[in-house]
């Protein structure tokens, strides 16, 4: 089971930026204990600060992979274009934030992307990503689809 994990803008700085919100660990350090905690999954990762690379690499990994957990950072507020990305593929994604964007400013309080997720996870630290994970978990035992 293939699954890309995608950050948007600034989550490069993931261990340096606001670590009272986003805490001090790096992605890669947990990218690293991730797949040590699920090893029986082929988990990828991709960054990108550029919305239209965000869009380039869910059309790549969207027609062929199981699953997408996607992290739009501030376009998701913004990103008509993510949207409609998200809508235009097969693979099915959940949203995840690290933070709580709903006790955060007003601004973040929209998500665009919401609508054509399969779900969203909020305010979990880092470990809303794992429980995306443990959500396509279950979906593969029970041999369930989310979208045809
Ligand atoms: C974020 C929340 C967004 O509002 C913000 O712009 C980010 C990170 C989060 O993971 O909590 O960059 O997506």
């Amino acid at each position: 089971m293939n699954i890309q994990i995608i950050n948007g803008p600034n989550l490069n700085l993931l261990g340096k930026r606001e670590t009272s919100i986003y805490g001090s660990e790096s992605f890669e350090v947990f990218f690293d204990a991730l797949k040590k905690r699920y090893p029986e999954f082929q988990l990828h990762y991709y960054q990108s600060n550029v919305e239209g690379e965000l869009i380039n690499k869910l059309h790549e990994v969207g027609f062929s992979f199981d699953a997408i957990i996607l992290n739009a950072g501030a376009y998701t507020h913004t990103s008509v274009a993510l949207h409609d990305a998200i809508g235009g593929i097969k693979t099915p994604v959940v949203e995840v934030h690290i933070s709580n964007v709903y006790n955060r400013e007003e601004f973040r309080h929209k998500s665009l992307i919401t609508s054509k997720c399969v779900g969203l996870i909020t305010g979990f630290g880092l470990e809303g990503y794992a429980m995306a994970i443990g959500y396509f978990e279950r979906l593969k035992s029970e041999k369930l689809k989310v979208k045809s």
